[in-house]
C-alpha cells in the first residue's frame, strides 16, 4: 500500500506550514557551499507545492527568509535573493497549471526593490487562483509581525477608530500579516532542529507539530505524506477530554 493511499482526505490539514531548513548541512556534508543546498532546496519547494495541490491542502505557508536571516553572509543574502527572483519567473506556470494563488508575509519593505516587483507581479497574476493559497514567508519574523499589529491597532484607538473594549483576539488576528488564513493545523520543520525560530507564533497557538531528520533539499513527497499521516493519527482536544471529543 502506497503512503499517499494511507491520507484521510476527509481529515487534511486546512493550513500546512513549513520550516525549510538544513540546505547548508546538506551542502556542505557533500563538500559544496551552502548556496547549492539553497539551489537544491527549490527544487523541494517545487514538489512540496505541487504535492499539497495535488491532496487538496488549501493553505502552504512555506518560512524561506526570517527577520533574523539577514545577518548572514552578504553573499549568502544576495544569493537567496537571486534566488527567489528567478524561481518566481520559473515557476509562475506551475502556480497557473494547478490554480494557486500566491502570497506573501513579512517586511515586504525590506527585499530589494527587485525582488519586490517579481513578488508583486506574481502575487498579482495568481490572484484569482483558487486551489491553493501559497504564502511565503519573506523577511518575515513573528515579533515583527505583533510590533507592526499592535503599532496599527494603537493607531486606530488613538484615531478614535475603536476603542481599547474592541481589541479581542480576532482584531489582533486581523492585523497580523496571515489576516486572511486560518491558524496553522500542522508545522513541519526539517533538518532535525526543534525550534520554531520567530515563526507564527500567535498562529501556531494550537499547531500539531512535526519534526523530521530529513534535510530540506532532501525532503521528498513520501516525506510529506508520512507528516500528513502521522498528523491524522493524533487527538486534537483543544484544551477538552478525550470522552468529550467521542
Ligand atoms: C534553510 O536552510 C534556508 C534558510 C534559512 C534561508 P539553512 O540555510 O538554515 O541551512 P542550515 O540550517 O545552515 O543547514
Ligand atoms: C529558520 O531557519 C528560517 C527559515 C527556514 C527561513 P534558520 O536556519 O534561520 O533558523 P535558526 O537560526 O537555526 O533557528
Ligand atoms: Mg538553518
Amino acid at each position: 500500500m502506497s503512503l499517499k493511499s494511507k491520507i484521510h482526505s476527509e481529515n487534511l490539514p486546512k493550513h500546512i506550514a513549513i520550516i525549510m531548513d538544513g540546505n547548508g548541512r546538506w551542502a556542505k556534508e557533500k563538500g559544496f557551499l551552502r548556496v547549492f543546498g539553497h539551489e537544491n532546496g527549490t527544487k523541494s519547494v517545487k514538489t512540496t507545492v505541487e504535492s499539497c495541490a495535488e491532496l487538496g491542502i488549501e493553505n502552504l505557508t512555506l518560512y524561506a527568509f526570517s527577520t533574523e536571516n539577514w545577518n548572514r553572509p552578504k553573499l549568502e543574502v544576495k544569493t537567496l535573493m537571486q534566488l527567489l527572483i528567478s524561481s518566481l519567473k520559473k515557476e509562475m506556470n506551475t502556480l497557473q497549471k494547478n490554480s494557486i494563488r500566491l502570497n506573501a508575509i513579512g517586511n515586504l519593505e525590506h527585499l530589494p526593490a527587485r525582488v519586490r516587483k517579481e513578488l508583486l507581479h506574481v502575487i498579482d497574476e495568481t490572484k484569482n487562483n483558487t486551489r491553493m493559497t501559497l504564502t511565503l514567508a519573506l523577511s518575515y519574523g513573528s515579533r515583527d509581525e505583533l510590533v507592526n499589529a499592535t503599532k496599527q491597532i494603537c493607531d486606530k484607538v488613538k484615531n478614535n477608530i475603536i476603542s481599547v473594549e474592541n481589541i479581542d483576539e480576532t482584531l489582533i488576528n486581523q492585523h497580523l500579516y496571515t489576516q486572511n488564513l486560518p491558524d496553522v493545523d500542522l508545522l513541519i520543520r526539517t533538518s532535525g532542529e526543534k525550534r520554531i525560530s520567530n515563526f507564527l507564533l500567535w498562529q501556531i497557538a494550537y499547531a500539531e507539530l512535526y519534526f523530521t531528520d530529513v534535510y530540506w533539499p532532501d525532503f521528498t513527497n513520501e516525506n510529506l505524506y508520512e507528516a500528513i499521516i502521522n498528523y491524522q493519527k493524533r487527538e486534537r482536544r483543544f484544551g477538552k477530554t478525550s470522552e468529550q471529543l467521542h
